[in-house]
């Protein structure tokens, strides 16, 4: 297999290539790729030293799949080129997302949707991924109505300028901002653009793409989406109307029985999710399952993962081993 990483040098390609050989991908060439600034420069993978090249040149070596995390642009100019040379492109920015000719995958929800004329997959955004783990199952059962959420999401979202604007303020260096204000010691309720409605981007990103994941517009989802100086991951504080009454113990269950979830949640032991420990994990994290007081058929949670593997990485490397394994490539 053949496979080109798309953004190779940046946050997700980085976490990528490791994902890649954790899991044993079966690849026999790897082509890292990046922007011009990057060219020539040599990255590792397992012991090996390769050359990162551009993307015109990525494309004429037609790798059977890419992997893109080189923002939108880069996708929406360069996913269309590799397709046409017959390569598969997952993509994990935000530019084929909502195309209602494109496929928006979290595996273990809806990867049977996939088929061998797809060429162009999204990866949903990170927040979502996490988030749509635990309704999915939850919503099999007891429907769901309405989702609230509130996120408090790792620098490590951004990209690496913004973990190097957290890290220089951490050394009290002065340096170039990701962000209009200081990260450290603050909480910022701006995670990507606004838009005309008040709303930013990744609010939009979270009130769409679970619907279109679900294959189901019945229910809606309303976000708040909070930029916190935390480095391992994205916490999600997610309050659930269901249409059907539901018991804790049955939550709990289904929950626990969901693969690529974990429960954890004992306030006995003061037991719950959090990103410290949620870093370099695969598995969307459960925690603080109560039942909403104020609301009848309501379920309040706490939901964390690795924005950067399950997020982003994990996500997009188990759809390339679906598609493998189904002989799509
Ligand atoms: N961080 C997350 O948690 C996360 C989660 C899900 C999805 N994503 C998405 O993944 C993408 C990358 O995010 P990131 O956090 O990894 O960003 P990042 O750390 O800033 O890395 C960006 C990568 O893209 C490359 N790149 C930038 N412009 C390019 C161009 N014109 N041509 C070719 N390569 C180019 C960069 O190469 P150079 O090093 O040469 O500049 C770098 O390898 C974004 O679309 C983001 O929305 C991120």
């Amino acid at each position: 297999m053949k496979v080109a990483v798309v953004g190779a040098t940046g946050m997700v390609g980085e976490v990528m290539l490791k994902v890649l050989a954790e899991r044993n991908f079966p690849l026999t060439e790897l082509i890292p790729v990046a922007s011009e600034r990057s060219v020539g420069k040599s990255i590792t993978y397992r012991g090996k030293e390769y050359t990162v090249v551009g993307l015109a040149d990525a494309v004429s070596m037609k790798p059977d799949v890419a992997l893109f995390s080189a923002g939108g642009d880069t996708s929406l100019e360069w996913a269309p080129k590799f397709a046409e040379a017959g390569t598969t492109v997952v993509d994990n920015s935000s530019a084929w997302r909502m195309d209602p000719t494109k496929k928006l995958v979290v595996p273990e929800i809806n990867a049977g949707e996939l088929t061998k004329e797809d060429k162009i997959i999204a990866n949903p955004n990170c927040s979502t991924i996490q988030l749509v783990m635990a309704l999915a199952p939850l919503h099999k059962k007891y429907k769901m109505k309405r989702v609230v959420v509130s996120t408090y999401q790792s620098v490590s979202g951004t990209g690496v300028k913004a973990v190097r604007q957290l890290e220089n303020e951490i050394a009290g260096i002065e340096g170039e901002m990701a962000y209009p204000y200081p990260i450290g010691r603050n909480a910022l309720p701006h995670c990507d653009v606004f838009q005309d409605n008040g709303y930013t981007k990744e609010e939009m990103k979270l009130a769409k793409e679970p619907q279109k994941i679900l294959s189901d517009n019945s229910f809606a989802v309303s976000a708040t989406a909070v930029r916190i100086p935390t480095a391992g991951g994205h916490s999600e504080s997610v309050n659930v109307e269901f249409e059907n009454d539901f018991e804790l113990a049955d939550i709990r269950k289904i929950l626990s029985e969901t693969p690529g979830v974990v429960v954890q949640d004992n306030t006995d032991t003061n037991t719950y999710p959090m990103p410290i420990y949620a870093h370099d994990k695969d598995e969307v994290f459960v925690g603080r399952i109560r039942r909403d007081e104020s609301q009848a058929n309501t379920l309040n949670m706490w939901i964390v993962a690795d924005n950067l593997r399950k997020g982003a990485a994990t996500n997009t490397i188990q759809i390339a081993e679906y598609l493998i394994a189904n002989n799509m490539l």
